[in-house]
């Protein structure tokens, strides 16, 4: 599959510029009190973009720091650094994200973790992957037996009540909680059976794009925290290895 194939090629170099900065001085800047922005980010997000306008002109593109730039119903979602923070502090837990869409539906997508060298991969209908290996989601069947992940947003200052309703009603009901920093590498865990659900709010494009494929290519489900169809472009995302799906719902429609 020619777009899978390039975006593994892209998320593989952009990791090797993560890796180069991870040691190094990072120029870190603030977007917001708690949204960094470093030169690895940039750096990154340069060479993904121009590697892609050299060899599809045409193609449309959505990246985290630089925007939208329009063009054909191609579309590539990326995220040049996914978990900036546990970057900035040297937490090794971060990725490069690209997913590939065509005519609003998700195709491919690959997932980089630089760090332990893992890619994790997928196209529809053939499949998720690490490192070349088949991936599946884990077969648990209660959320009182599954590990759990999920995220803070930014803004999470000015929704506090809310998010920490989520996320004490989860650690109640589940075996436990994780915050791992980063979205991509949370949906590419869920993917390889390591968590068995996840959730969040305000997550961007972005993070999800080639998360998303990859999971269900995997054998998970997502969708929005009513059991509706996920959408990149939405505001809510529940995640799982499907047998957890409905237990999870319903611990959020218990808060509301
Ligand atoms: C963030 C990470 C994090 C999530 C945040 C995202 P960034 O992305 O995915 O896990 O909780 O909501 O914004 O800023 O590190 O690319
Ligand atoms: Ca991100
Ligand atoms: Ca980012």
């Amino acid at each position: 599959m020619e777009h899978l194939d390039f975006a593994i090629e892209l998320a593989r170099e952009a990791g090797g510029v993560l890796k180069h900065y991870m040691n190094r001085e990072k120029h870190i800047e603030f977007k917001g009190r708690a949204n960094l922005v470093t030169v690895a980010d940039r750096e990154s997000e340069a060479v993904i973009i121009r590697r892609i306008r050299e060899r599809y002109p045409s193609h449309a593109i959505l990246a985290e720091e630089s925007g939208a730039s329009s063009g054909s119903d191609a579309k590539w979602i990326i995220d040049p650094l996914d978990g900036t923070t546990n970057f900035a502090h040297q937490y090794p837990f971060f990725c490069v994200s690209i997913g590939f869409e065509q005519s609003g539906r998700l195709l491919c997508g690959a997932v980089y973790d630089p760090w332990r060298d893992e890619m994790f991969s997928a196209g529809r209908g053939i499949g998720a992957f690490v490192n070349g290996e088949r991936i599946h989601v884990s077969e648990a069947v209660k959320l009182s037996d599954a590990l759990i992940m999920t995220g803070f947003p930014y803004g999470v200052r000015e929704k506090m009540e809310a998010v920490l309703e989520q996320f004490r009603a989860f650690l109640f009901e589940s075996q436990g909680v994780r915050r791992g920093g980063s979205a991509a590498l949370d949906l590419c865990y869920m993917a390889h059976g390591r968590v068995d659900g996840f959730w969040e709010v305000d997550l961007h494009p972005w993070d999800t794009a080639a998360g998303v494929v990859i999971l269900e290519e995997a054998g998970g489900r997502v969708t929005d925290f009513s059991g509706g169809p996920f959408s990149v472009y939405g505001k809510q995302i529940v995640a799982s290895n499907g047998r957890i799906h409905d237990e999870m719902m319903a611990v959020l429609a218990n808060l509301k």
